[in-house]
């Protein structure tokens, strides 16, 4: 279904077309005075040089071929140039009830969808999740959301950080504590025990405390490098005890994961491609890519139209071990061999801009990808505090996604049962819900790029710019349409939309009519804040609309009808534009 915008700048083309101007002049935009025009035309500013008019006259002659149009209420030309659009009632209706009969609400599905692999989550095994890792999770889900929603064939991957040095610095604390276990003894021949030798409760401390221990000590940070390789080149008893971190580790992502909504469709990480790093090096040598520097091997990415340094992309380290980089070469490779997509988009923390330039730059020179692939990387700023500085618990240690939500959860749950006969487990779950939607829209509210402030209050807010917001707004819609139903009333597809009869319907209606619009924007530019600031817009409106209107106790009856079309296509819009945020409305709050 043609967009709306499309429709009446067609209608406009037509009109510059029959004033004998270039009817590419006839684009219509958003109006940017709400207060004067519901859209406007600039095209008579922009062809005023070219027909050496000034272009008041030019829109004056436009706006009067427009008087017999069957799309605008009303076409003023102002000065110094511009067209001020209104919007004809019918034609709304028209489209809206059109919209609710389409799929998808009339968005256009892609000619040739697109296969997108998106690298996103990136936790590292037996290391806590903190709160950087949250917005890759939250801001990854919610692209990949849009994008499948508009029609593309997207495959998710966690990429797990499983193959560093935080293996060998748990394996070395482990040493430590228990030299006698099997997994030590060179000579041992026989199987290794199915049970892992540590919790995940263990495995939490003992982490930290190898970390910490490394840090203070060269020899023991030394033990971890040498574990970490031999992990890495196999040994039998460093394998099994990898396993095990993994066994151990994996149920307890997942766990918060799927308390976040976050679900990836594939569970690779950094050492499902440590294979195929041997041949990829030495084809990449081979083929004269790769050369020695200062003992290291490298391959040279720069550009002469650089503006600023791009250094070489490392390879392999002097003493031939593989880096950061070298897994995530690999792994394009792998995901191209495997699945073959169009296009690959990362999600990191934005200081590592530099790093997947030249890993971008690296795969396209050594031919990795095809020259058409499209590759991106999406870095995200900062989470602060109230105090502008990095987020931190209240001693100043690095915040914890678990403590994080549950505080979250905590405070919503005091938010919603205060004053309130509600029982305590409907409280709780929904307690969840909300705070759920307070996160994430929190997050992606923001422009990725952006740093943000996270601020418990704000977010958790009913009020303003915020999820619990939006939830609230779509709660009160569904409370109406199921009182609507109690007293007898019949919802379903027969209803139809009426023309506005008011400012505030009107107003409603011009913003759901922007849905494809927004939507296919969001998908193009990979821009979930762009669905945020449409549905706080949306629920504006319809808040307006509803403060002004007695839905419920309208006499007549068509017109009642009329509005809970209404109701229910903006309820619908609303859901869909929080699914593909990652979240989701409780029945009452
Ligand atoms: N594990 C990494 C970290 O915690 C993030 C991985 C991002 N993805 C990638 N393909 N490099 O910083």
């Amino acid at each position: 279904m043609e967009k709306f915008l499309d429709l009446i700048s067609e209608e406009m083309q037509q009109a510059f077309e029959a004033a004998g101007y270039d009817r590419e002049l006839g684009k219509v935009t958003l109006s940017n005075r709400p207060d004067l025009c519901e859209y406007q035309c600039n095209g008579a500013m922009a062809g005023a040089k070219r027909y050496r008019k000034a272009p008041v006259k030019i829109a004056e002659e436009v706006a009067e071929k427009c008087g017999e149009s069957r799309v605008f209420s009303s076409v003023t030309a102002v000065a110094p140039g511009f067209l001020n659009l209104k919007v004809k009632e019918d034609v709304l209706a028209e489209y809206l009830n059109r919209m609710r009969q389409s799929p998808k609400f009339g968005l256009e599905m892609p000619q040739n969808p697109k296969k997108i692999i998106i690298d996103y989550g990136g936790p590292n095994v037996a290391k806590p999740l903190h709160v950087g890792h949250l917005r890759s999770a939250i801001i990854g889900e919610s692209i990949k959301r849009i994008a499948r929603y508009a029609g593309h064939d997207v495959i998710g991957d966690i990429h797990l950080g499983d193959w560093g040095l935080q293996m060998g610095l748990v394996i070395t604390e482990l040493q430590e504590r228990r030299p006698e276990l099997v997994y030590f003894d060179d000579s041992y021949e026989g199987e290794y025990p199915k049970e892992p030798p540590f919790t995940i409760t263990e495995l939490e401390e003992i982490y930290p405390t190898a970390s910490g221990k490394s840090k203070e000590d060269p020899a023991y940070k030394e033990r971890a490098l040498y574990a970490t390789l031999k992990m890495q080149n196999g040994v039998k008893g460093y394998r099994a005890l990898w396993r095990h971190i993994m066994d151990v580790s994996l149920p307890d992502l997942k766990k918060n994961y799927d308390n976040l909504q976050v679900e990836f469709d594939l569970w690779k990480g950094e050492s499902d491609v440590h294979d195929m790093i041997p041949a990829m090096v030495e084809d990449m040598k081979a083929k004269g890519y790769a050369h020695l520097s200062d003992g290291a091997l490298v391959v040279d990415v720069k550009e002469e139209t650089d503006v600023k340094e791009i250094p070489p992309c490392m390879i392999l380290k002097s003493d031939g071990a593989s880096l950061y980089n070298t897994s995530d070469l690999a792994t394009i490779l792998e995901r191209m061999r495997s699945y073959h997509p169009d296009k690959l988009i990362y999600l990191t923390d934005k200081r590592q801009e530099l790093y997947f330039e030249q890993v971008f730059r690296c795969a396209r020179k050594t031919g990795l990808v095809e020259p058409e692939t499209e590759l991106l990387h999406i870095g995200f700023g900062t989470v602060n505090g109230r105090d502008g500085k990095p987020f931190k618990t209240r001693d100043g240690g690095v915040m914890r996604l678990e403590t994080l939500i549950a505080e979250i959860n905590e405070e919503m749950y005091r938010k919603i049962t205060d004053n309130r006969e509600i029982s305590s487990r409907e409280a709780q779950e929904t307690a969840k819900t909300v705070a759920l939607s307070a996160i994430k829209y929190g997050d992606l509210s923001n422009q990725a790029s952006k740093d943000y402030i996270f601020d418990i209050d704000k977010f958790t807010s009913f009020e303003g710019d915020t999820g619990p917001y939006i939830l609230y707004t779509i709660v009160r819609i569904k409370s109406i349409l199921s009182k609507y139903a109690e007293r007898g009333g019949v919802i379903d597809k027969s209803l139809a939309l009426l023309e506005a009869g008011s400012e505030s319907e009107k107003g409603l209606m011009l913003e759901i009519a922007k849905f494809n619009a927004m939507m296919e924007a969001a998908c193009e530019e990979s821009a979930p804040h762009k669905v945020c600031a449409y549905i706080y817009d949306l629920a504006n409106a319809f808040n307006r609309f509803y403060h002004e209107t007695k839905i419920l106790t309208e006499k007549d009856g068509e017109k009642k009808a009329g509005w809970i079309a209404l109701l229910v296509l903006t309820r619908d819009v609303l859901e869909t534009c929080i699914d593909v945020l990652g979240f989701s409305a409780p029945e009452r709050m």
